[in-house]
């Protein structure tokens, strides 16, 4: 659709510069209507069009965009063509782009934008997601969130995308923590509320074993000890490793799924743990692996082997790192999936982990390490509960659903709602989102509950608002909606708006997925229900001659349907009422 535009476009660029048409495709843009002064439509740059070799780079700028505009043909789908500042715009004829962008819309409305021509390039292939990767009997803090929403962000869309995506759980569930948990447990756990409680009693044990660890030297041994025994995979001791790491894996499902988030595979440092020896034999093998004077084993990164960067593989007491069990958790994950690319999603603290890890797998010969790719984001301060700091992600989802509920009895919107509870979740949940992805990954920000759940201005709560009203006027209106086939009712300022905005939704998506950045899909779904909101106000169905009603609603059942596909893809199930 955007793409017939496009393509009619180029062709016309393509007779006049004497390139395949294919060239210009992505050299032209549609013009954000926030930005809209003319009527234009679509625009090329004349910049993008000396990179690309399509015109001789000599001469002045001016008079080239000048002269290509003057060659360039009108037709019934170009009507006019303006030559601009360095740019050439393209004014289409209203009606063909009302006929052609609802026509795809209701044919195909899921394929809408995700399957353009423009996307094309990035199906296929498999990517590999790995996000969330608590710590057991650790705090689940806003960083584990953050990762938790983005990469599910991330796996959503390269998803729509057409791409076959594996999404990967990395649990921290070895280390010495494991011989204190241990130890811990067996003196002052109980099973009776391991299985009651089971998140808050393995952090109550870990919190305890921790602080008495520190004057309590019997205490410590017996963590060794049992640490000890996990490493030789002493029976008893694994056993209630294994309940552990259970236990929280079923937990954990349970309260991803209220969030709307799966997994495809649990994994995590244990199983890993145990394939860092074939990782070191290897190393050895290729003589990358040096024994220091301390008794560490590392790798020597500096590419001139003079040391001046290495990393740690082995602790002089034998035991593997963090880093050794990545080794060998991405090396497994190669020859398991097979995936062509690999995503880790995590605060910006580990960059410096990640960009070794890669580092490691060059060296080693693994070439698809350029393929691997660290999405780092920053802090967020002050997310509390009403029990205080984050400590269990589900104490942030009561926080978000009470919190909410509560404005939407204050604002008496819950009054009709038939499960005002899962409503308010949602909604909560959503707000959540939006507020975290409206800048850019890496910046840190403040938290603070009262802005994020505002229901006006640019939130969560406002995209499901005006998609619930959506649902409502097509409810309202079911019968009419089904055909549309008369668009000439759709050529005043607010209509035509919403469908040149339309027109944009794939390149939005291209840039999102180029830059993994979900603000670029907040900013455009923002925009698009600032716009269906006007046109909600002033383009009324109700009291409309049928002609017209039925256009509208096929225009607004269009919006709604990108809408909700685009809240989809940021991770947020979208409410019918609210
Ligand atoms: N469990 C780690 C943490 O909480 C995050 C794991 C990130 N993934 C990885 N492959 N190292 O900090």
């Amino acid at each position: 659709m955007a793409c017939f535009f496009r393509r009619s476009v180029a062709l016309q660029l393509a007779k006049v510069c004497g390139l395949s048409e294919d060239v210009f495709i992505p050299l032209i843009s549609a013009v954000p209507v926030s930005k809209k002064q003319s009527a234009a439509d679509l625009r090329v740059s004349v910049s993008s069009l000396l990179q690309n070799g399509a015109v001789a780079a000599d001469g002045d700028l001016q008079t080239k965009t000048q002269a290509l505009a003057d060659q360039m043909k009108r037709d019934a789908v170009v009507e006019e063509v303006v030559a601009g500042r360095g740019v050439i715009h393209f004014r289409l004829n209203k009606l063909t782009l009302a006929q052609k962008v609802l026509e795809q819309l209701r044919s195909d409305p899921d394929g809408f934008g995700v399957k353009s021509e423009l996307l094309r390039h990035l199906q296929g292939g498999r990517t590999l997601v790995e996000f969330s990767s608590p710590n057991i009997a650790k705090k689940f803090h806003a960083g584990h969130l953050r990762s938790t929403i983005i990469g599910n962000f991330i796996a959503n869309l390269k998803k729509a995308l057409g791409r076959e995506v594996i999404r990967v759980n990395y649990l921290g569930d070895w280390g010495m923590q494991f011989g204190l948990l241990g130890a811990g447990f067996e003196r002052f756990g109980s099973q009776e509320k391991l299985r009651t409680r089971p998140l808050e009693h393995l952090f109550e044990v870990y919190v305890q074993v921790n602080r008495e660890a520190e004057s309590d030297e019997s205490l410590r041994s017996a963590a060794a000890e049992f640490f000890r025994r996990l490493e030789r995979s002493e029976d008893q001791a694994l056993t209630l490793w294994r309940q552990f790491r259970e236990i929280t894996v079923e937990e954990y499902k349970r309260i991803y799924q209220r969030l709307g988030v799966h997994f495809d595979h649990y994994s995590g440092e244990a199983f890993h743990q145990h394939q860092t020896q074939s990782v070191l034999d290897e190393l050895m093998t290729r003589g990358l692996l040096k024994t220091t004077e301390k008794g560490t084993a590392v790798v020597d990164l500096s590419g001139t082997g003079d040391m001046s960067s290495y990393a740690t593989l082995v602790r002089s007491d034998g035991t593997s790192l963090y880093i050794s069990r990545d080794v060998a958790a991405a090396l497994d994950r190669k020859q398991r999936f097979g995936f062509d690319e690999m995503i880790y999603v995590t605060d910006k603290s580990q960059t410096d982990h990640f960009q070794k890890l890669f580092h490691i797998l060059r060296v080693m010969g693994r070439q698809w390490a350029d393929r691997c790719v660290h999405v780092a984001f920053g802090l967020v301060q002050g997310m509390s509960t009403r029990r205080g700091e984050v400590v269990f992600l589900e104490d942030v989802l009561e926080e978000a659903r009470s919190k909410m509920l509560n404005n939407m009895r204050l604002s008496s919107t819950s009054k009709e709602l038939e499960e005002p509870e899962q409503t308010a979740e949602r909604v909560g949940i959503s707000a959540l989102i939006i507020q975290d992805f409206k800048g850019p990954l890496m910046s840190d920000y403040k938290f603070d509950w009262d802005k994020v759940l505002q229901a006006q201005g640019d939130t969560g709560v406002f995209l499901q608002y005006t998609h619930a009203r959506l649902c409502s006027l097509l409810r309202r209106n079911a019968r009419e909606t089904l055909s549309c086939c008369d668009v000439s009712p759709l050529v005043d300022g607010r209509s035509v708006s919403l469908l040149q905005h339309l027109l944009r939704y794939d390149e939005v998506l291209l840039q999102s997925a180029n830059e993994l950045q979900p603000r670029h899909l907040v900013n455009y779904l923002m925009t698009l229900s600032h716009l269906a909101s006007s046109a909600h106000r002033e383009l009324p169905v109700k009291g409309s001659s049928a002609a017209v009603a039925q256009a509208r609603l096929c225009l607004f059942s269009g919006v709604r349907s990108v809408l909700a596909n685009g809240m989809r893809i940021l991770g947020i199930t979208p409410v019918e009422k609210m």
